[in-house]
């Protein structure tokens, strides 16, 4: 979450006017033998990802040092063929590729404006499963966030005493060759490298952490299924703070040593939170949350699987429980397609209010805030078209009050009902607006259909939903 004027004239002129490099090469650039790949047809993100691929897994191993912006990298893929192959296309902006082996065998490769492509030694049948490892050496490109208009850069990205990831939209492939694309979620396991004194923590659970010979090995394993943006990794010099949760859920928070009572502040209620938003949306997807705080006080807030990433800032904690309530929609029910982003943001901001009501707080006044946002701006229905929609006021609160216009027609309990069912039923699974208005249809009826469309599918802003209920 973040508010839009945050980061756009300063960053601009800090990173420069240069475009995001997402031009692939004139296919006459290419080697004998490899084409010009088609990307896997995500609406808004076109050129990203291989519509021929299904990445089950992704194994990476990362070394890297404080203060060198410098990654070593190892990543094996487990791919599974949805169409015959006689190319395989990966997203990677990133370091220099060393070598590629499909199946254990080195492979003809070639690296072309954001592409990785590789040439298997004969076709590959749909359906069959393989494994690809690419090792690589040097820095992360620099990769601007075209939603943003260029104004924030996204992937791997070093600071003074470590590193962050911060991807969504499109940053994974700056540090592993990646199907970039959310549609293809994926499970991990890290193995990350560091000196000895420097911590690493992950999305996913920890297995292992030794240190051999001054460096300090750790090992991370996400067994659920998570979109590329959500995979983090955080490197430095940090506090980690554990505690049990509801549930069994471990609470774990990573805080740059020395980060001010202030900033903490906002991560204070997470056990509360957690055990708040499965009441709406059913039990938390994962064994494990927090949140891992930068050392840069300017990023948007980014819900990055079980474990949130912040700027270091004083948050409100409205904010931590708009990046918790990410992980079942975003992190754990994924986007088949970038367009339909109001199923994160929409979902994500709603539950603010739901948190607020909770507290005892009105919903009037927040009801309000968000129709005058979206009264100040050009209104469009919530299915977004271009990258600068993804992120946009109609994302968030015309997709928000989506949700309100149904839950006013249905009642609480069938509300709540709708969302729990929806989130069960595509749990680790890719989610198109379809697929959420199915649940409706059948859980509401057609009545609850009806009072979601003019803001689904008009342009012009309907009227703010009344505060009556038409049953219960
Ligand atoms: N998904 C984030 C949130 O609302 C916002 C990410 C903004 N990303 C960007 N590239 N501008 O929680
Ligand atoms: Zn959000």
């Amino acid at each position: 979450l973040f508010s839009a004027p945050l980061f756009s004239a300063p960053l601009l002129a800090q990173t420069g006017t240069r475009p995001a490099p997402t031009q692939l090469q004139a296919p006459s650039a290419l080697p004998a033998g490899f084409t010009t790949p088609s990307g896997y047809g995500d609406s808004v993100y076109p050129a990203l990802g291989d519509a021929g691929l299904d990445v089950t897994h992704y194994d990476l191993s990362l070394r890297s040092d404080p203060g060198v912006d410098r990654l070593i990298g190892r990543a094996v893929l487990n791919i599974e063929a949805r169409t015959p192959l006689t190319q395989i296309s990966l997203d990677f902006a990133g370091p220099q590729v060393l070598g590629v082996k499909l199946n254990g065998r080195s492979a003809r490769h070639v690296q072309a404006g954001e592409k990785l492509l590789i040439l298997p030694p004969a076709p590959i049948a749909a359906g069959t499963a393989f494994t690809l490892t690419v090792a690589y050496s040097g820095t992360p490109a620099l990769h601007l966030d075209a939603s943003s208009g260029g104004g924030l850069r996204l992937g791997w990205i070093a600071q003074a005493g470590g590193s962050y990831v911060l991807s969504e939209p499109d940053g994974a492939h700056t540090f592993f060759p990646c199907n970039d694309v959310p549609a293809d979620g994926a499970s991990y396991s890290l193995h990350l490298n560091l000196p000895a004194g420097t911590t690493a923590v992950a999305s996913g659970v920890q297995t292992r952490q030794t240190t051999l010979a001054g460096r300090t090995l750790s090992d991370f394993e996400l067994v659920q299924e998570i979109p590329t943006y959500a995979l983090t990794v955080h490197t430095g010099r940090l506090e980690l703070v554990t505690q049990p949760g509801p549930a069994g859920i471990q609470i774990r928070n990573a805080f740059p040593v020395g980060l001010p009572d202030t900033v903490r502040a906002a991560f204070g209620q997470t056990p509360a939170m957690l055990g708040f938003l499965a009441d709406w949306f059913g039990p938390y997807p994962y064994p494990v949350y927090g949140v891992a705080v930068t050392e840069d006080p300017q990023l948007p807030a980014l819900e990055t699987a079980t474990l949130s990433t912040f700027p270091s800032r004083p948050e409100a904690p409205v904010t931590a429980l708009h990046e918790l309530a990410h992980q079942w929609f975003g992190d754990n029910l994924r986007l088949g397609d970038w367009s339909d982003i109001w199923l994160n943001e929409g979902f994500a901001t709603y539950a603010e209010l739901l948190w607020a009501e909770g507290q005892g707080e009105a919903a009037a006044p927040i009801l309000d805030r968000w129709y005058a946002r979206l009264v100040r701006e050009p209104a469009r229905g919530v299915i977004a078209s271009t990258p600068a929609q993804l992120f946009d006021s109609s994302s968030y609160f015309r997709g928000a009050l989506t949700l309100h216009a149904l839950r006013l027609k249905v009642g609480d309990a069938r509300f709540r009902q709708i969302l729990r069912t929806y989130a069960a039923r595509f749990s680790a699974r890719s989610v198109r607006t379809t697929d959420f208005l199915g649940v409706v249809q059948e859980l509401g009826g057609a009545a609850a259909l009806e009072a979601m469309q003019p803001w689904l599918t008009g342009t012009a802003l309907p009227p703010l939903p009344k505060e009556t209920l038409t049953q219960t």
